[in-house]
């Protein structure tokens, strides 16, 4: 009987362990020699289609590479990037990239702004006709996301975050439990357009 318990506790030890892989900062900035030519120097990009990496909440970018290793999430820069990556390496970028401070939006152009106001009461008030959620509910008022399957969305790149919530829209990205995908299922492209200036002039 205790036997069985032990091999019992043994085996999840066993198959819990990769995911439980620690992360080390330090040891993951030493591996973000190559990430930095398309996220920027410390995680913030200034290249729309690229995703800010900085200030991201913890365990996301770590299930974000095994999405791509694994050819879930689709993409074939980012397979061929995580392919590289160990279990080790992606917990370690993932530390370094949660450790670094977000960015701060920058100012939204006039027409922006406009397209933010509307997207600002989907965000916060959700779109009942469709039965959608308030995007706060789970992204957090300021957009700051909530540790580890709720990213951070505010200040992202405004580009990157269309892209994405046409590619939940179309099903091509499903994540987390098809969450994303089912909420932009009902978003329109221009509400798409709004909600995602809203979420890059969030700070
Ligand atoms: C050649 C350019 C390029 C390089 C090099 C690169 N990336 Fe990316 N990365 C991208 C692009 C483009 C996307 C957006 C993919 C999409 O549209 O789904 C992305 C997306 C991501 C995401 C998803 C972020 C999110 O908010 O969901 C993570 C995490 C990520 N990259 C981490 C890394 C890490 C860590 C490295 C270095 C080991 C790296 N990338 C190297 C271009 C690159
Ligand atoms: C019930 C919780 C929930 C609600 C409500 C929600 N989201 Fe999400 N969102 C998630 C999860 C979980 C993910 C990560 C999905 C994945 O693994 O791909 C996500 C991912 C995202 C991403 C991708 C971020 C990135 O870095 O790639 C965007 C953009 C986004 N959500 C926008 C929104 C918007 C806009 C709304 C409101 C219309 C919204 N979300 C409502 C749970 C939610």
């Amino acid at each position: 009987m205790l036997n069985k318990i032990l091999l019992i506790g043994g085996l999840i030890a066993l198959l819990s362990s990769p995911a439980m892989a620690a992360g080390d900062p330090v040891a993951g900035e030493t591996k973000t020699a190559i990430c930095v030519a398309c996220h920027g120097p410390k995680g913030i990009s200034s290249i729309p289609q690229n995703p800010n990496l900085a200030g991201q909440v913890p365990g996301y970018i770590a299930a974000q590479l095994q999405a791509f290793k694994s050819g879930e999430r689709e993409n074939a820069v980012m397979q061929a990037q995580s392919v590289l990556l160990s279990d080790q390496d992606m917990a370690d970028l993932d530390a370094y990239y949660a450790s670094l401070p977000a960015k701060i939006s920058s100012d939204l152009t006039e027409e922006d702004k406009a397209l933010a106001e509307e997207g600002k009461k989907i965000y916060r008030g959700g779109f009942a006709e469709r039965g959608i959620a308030a995007c706060m509910s789970c992204h957090g008022p300021s957009g700051h996301g909530i540790p580890k399957n709720f990213p951070r969305v505010s200040a992202q790149q405004k580009v990157y975050l269309e892209q994405q919530l046409l590619l939940y829209k179309s099903g091509e990205r499903q994540g987390y439990n098809g969450i994303m995908a089912d909420i932009a299922f009902g978003l329109s492209e221009e509400q798409i357009q709004q909600l995602s200036a809203y979420m890059a002039g969030l700070n």
